[in-house]
């Protein structure tokens, strides 16, 4: 066991077999459940909003780690956190007042994300790092699944790995699959974010196990 927590992302699931698709992640031994919610302005894609999640959260004991991929996010976390969302994580770039997002997840006793993009530099960030549950380092343009990893993000993992607290979870988004997954816990990334290499894979389990190891 190496300690990294797998996240499916159900980006890349069937929509209309939700069910059995969230089963076929637990079966496999995911950790959590990714779920990307967009919103059509802070990027050019919409996806999922709560009511989903809330139908989710009634089918999976798996803790719903949602990303939120939407602008004023602080107006919506309220309603994802009584959803059922076990982490959240919202976009440095989409608000005006980091500290007091981050103190607005946690006040309904979850774990606090936040993510920056490819074009977010990790020193913009640090002084946040205490405050925080969990960073996500997209390593693709955040809107769509099925993109090509950029090495040059994963580049930012050991700057933040080397000056973030001892339990600051790392995760990675975009592109991961078991070999740019070895590349991103090497540099101390702890958590990764697969849509297309666990959902399109003949053999999910294993694809999930390859993740781990
Ligand atoms: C992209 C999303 C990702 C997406 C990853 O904006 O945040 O979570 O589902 O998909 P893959 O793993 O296919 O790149
Ligand atoms: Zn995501």
């Amino acid at each position: 066991m190496s300690g990294v927590i797998v996240s499916p992302s159900i980006l890349s699931a069937d929509f209309a077999n939700l069910e059995r698709d969230i089963k076929k992640v637990e079966k496999a031994g995911a950790d959590w459940l990714h779920i990307d919610v967009m919103d059509g302005h802070f990027v050019p894609n919409i996806t999922i909003g709560v009511p989903v999640v809330k139908s989710i959260k009634q089918v999976t004991n798996l803790p719903l780690d949602v990303h939120l991929m939407i602008e004023n996010p602080e107006e919506y976390i309220k309603a994802f956190a009584a959803a059922g969302a076990d982490i959240i994580t919202f976009h440095y770039e989409a608000v005006e007042n980091v500290e007091e997002t981050i103190e607005l997840i946690k006040s309904f006793g979850i774990k606090a994300g936040m993510s920056i993009k490819p074009l977010t530099n990790p020193e913009d960030v640090l002084e946040y790092l205490p405050l925080l549950d969990l960073l996500l380092i997209m390593t693709v343009e955040p809107g769509f699944g099925g993109q090509q990893f950029m090495q040059d993000c994963a580049e930012k993992i050991p700057v933040i790995k080397f000056l973030a607290p001892e339990n600051l979870i790392i995760q990675v988004d975009g592109g991961i699959n078991a070999e740019t997954a070895r590349i991103c816990t090497q540099y101390g990334a702890n958590s990764l974010v697969a849509g297309n290499y666990i959902y399109k894979s003949a053999d999910i389990e294993q694809a999930v196990k390859s993740l781990k190891d």
